[in-house]
């Protein structure tokens, strides 16, 4: 009990005091007991309580849905902060109540998670009442002559890959004697699955751009287009997306400089060093696009044009009169105003399955609920407490998307990182 609740824990006491002073006690007392009962516990994640998404078909008891919902649909359990007033009464800015929330998981995020700091997202693919319908799922999918689209056999192996590397990793010693044949055999239907619906070349080579549909539907820059302005950067392998997907996805990291630039690569090599001091020094906006890789039908790797999800910031002139604190604007080195925006979409597998033509990339409003804390989904927060040092995890926190990409990029000016990725000399 006591090691959950390092959370905000200095800040309390000094809350109760105050309380005292201003005769408040009933309410602010009320408040505090009622974060003391809920306080941080570790995250509690369970299969979603309803049918599989007709993802693939229409028909929810096609086995394809039902390995979707087995790998990807959860009931979270979430704190929310305070930039969601429904969430109130809050301590340290986070709910004191827990919410649950009810995944479907059609988006860019790796399946059974959580699995990166706790391993429960794998667990309930292999315990009662998952593993019977789950290794279901999976026989008759095997089994079955029914033609599948190629964008749908690409999705769907790029997921089962990402299940099999996440089920790859034995347990600790005392859990695999109980899980660990159940393991093993749902490894091998995944391993069977992913070579039977595996493309041939030729197929990856026909795979659709649909990065093109979000640039002509959604205003995304056209970071492809020869003319657009827009350049690639090959720079800082391993990039920390490509080893955190197991490299099963490469991250592709794209800059706009402001002006054109007569020796690009010059430009280019001066960038780790203009950003000591300005840190988005000559650049109109850089861009995050991450594309599928696929194995074949030989076993070999490919990269594909499948874009899974994409990230922009652009960096606007911006009016002072306007500014108000928190809202993104800074000031760069020649003392001009700037304001970070942000495009972010992610891929539906529903929408592209359906509707090719869309592309199937769906675009997120920078104040759309995110979970915060490093690149997966709904993982909960790693703290590391107690005398033996083990790393505890706590309820994952609900903020908004553009909280969420402050977090590795710093405050609302989300400047931190651009250096990172240029070439060096
Ligand atoms: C968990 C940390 C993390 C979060 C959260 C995160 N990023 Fe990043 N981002 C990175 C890292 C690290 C890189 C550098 C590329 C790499 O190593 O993969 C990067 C690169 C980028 C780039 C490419 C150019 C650059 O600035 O380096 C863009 C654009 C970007 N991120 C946008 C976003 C947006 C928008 C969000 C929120 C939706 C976001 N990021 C959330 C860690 C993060």
């Amino acid at each position: 009990m006591e090691r959950w609740r390092s959370w905000g824990m200095g800040r309390r006491p000094i809350q109760i005091w105050y309380a005292a002073i201003l005769v408040l006690l009933a309410t602010l007392l009320g408040s505090f007991l009622v974060a003391q009962e809920t306080a941080p516990r570790p995250p509690q994640t369970g299969l979603l309580a309803s049918t599989p998404e007709p993802v693939y078909s229409n028909n929810t008891n096609d086995p394809w849905n039902r390995i979707f919902y087995f790998l990807f649909s959860r009931r979270i359990e979430t704190r929310v902060s305070e930039e969601f007033s429904e969430g109130a009464p809050f301590v340290d800015g986070v709910s004191t109540r827990t919410f649950e929330r009810n995944e479907i998981g059609d988006r860019a995020i790796d399946p059974l998670y959580p699995s990166q700091i706790v391993d429960m997202g794998r667990r309930l693919v292999l315990t009662e009442p998952g593993y019977p319908g789950f290794t279901k799922a999976l026989h008759e999918a095997l089994d079955e002559s029914v033609p599948r689209s190629t964008v749908a056999r690409a999705l769907m192996q790029s997921d089962l890959w990402g299940a099999h590397d996440i089920l790859f990793v034995p347990f600790p010693a005392a859990d695999e004697k109980e899980l660990g044949e159940r393991r093993l055999a749902t490894l091998d239907l995944i391993s069977r699955l992913i070579r039977k619906i595996a493309l041939t070349p030729a197929e990856i080579k026909s795979l659709p751009n649909n990065y093109s549909a979000a640039v002509q539907r959604h205003a995304f820059p056209d970071v492809f287009g020869k003319d657009s302005g827009w350049i690639e950067v090959l720079g800082f392998h391993p990039r920390a997306h490509d080893s955190v997907a197991g490299f099963r996805r490469t991250a592709r990291v794209f800059l706009k400089p402001a002006q054109v630039q007569r020796d690009m690569k010059e430009f280019l090599n001066g960038l780790p060093q203009r950003a000591e001091s300005d840190p988005i020094g000559g650049l109109d906006g850089v861009a995050l696009v991450t594309q599928l890789l696929l194995i074949d039908t030989e076993g070999k790797l490919h990269p594909t044009t499948l874009t899974s999800e994409a990230q922009v910031r652009m960096f606007e002139n911006s009016d002072e009169s306007r500014s108000k604190p928190n809202d993104g604007r800074f000031k760069t080195n020649d003392g001009t105003l700037k304001r970070t925006s942000l495009q972010v979409c992610e891929i539906s597998r529903k929408l592209f399955v359906r509707e090719p033509g869309s592309g199937g990339l769906v675009p997120e409003d920078d104040s759309m609920p995110a979970y915060d804390q490093g690149y997966g989904f709904g993982e909960g927060q790693a703290v590391n407490q107690g005398p033996d040092a083990s790393i505890l995890v706590e309820t994952p926190i609900q903020v908004t998307l553009r909280t969420r990409c402050a977090e590795c990029h710093g405050d609302f000016d989300a400047d931190k990182h651009i250096c990172d990725c240029a070439p060096s000399a």
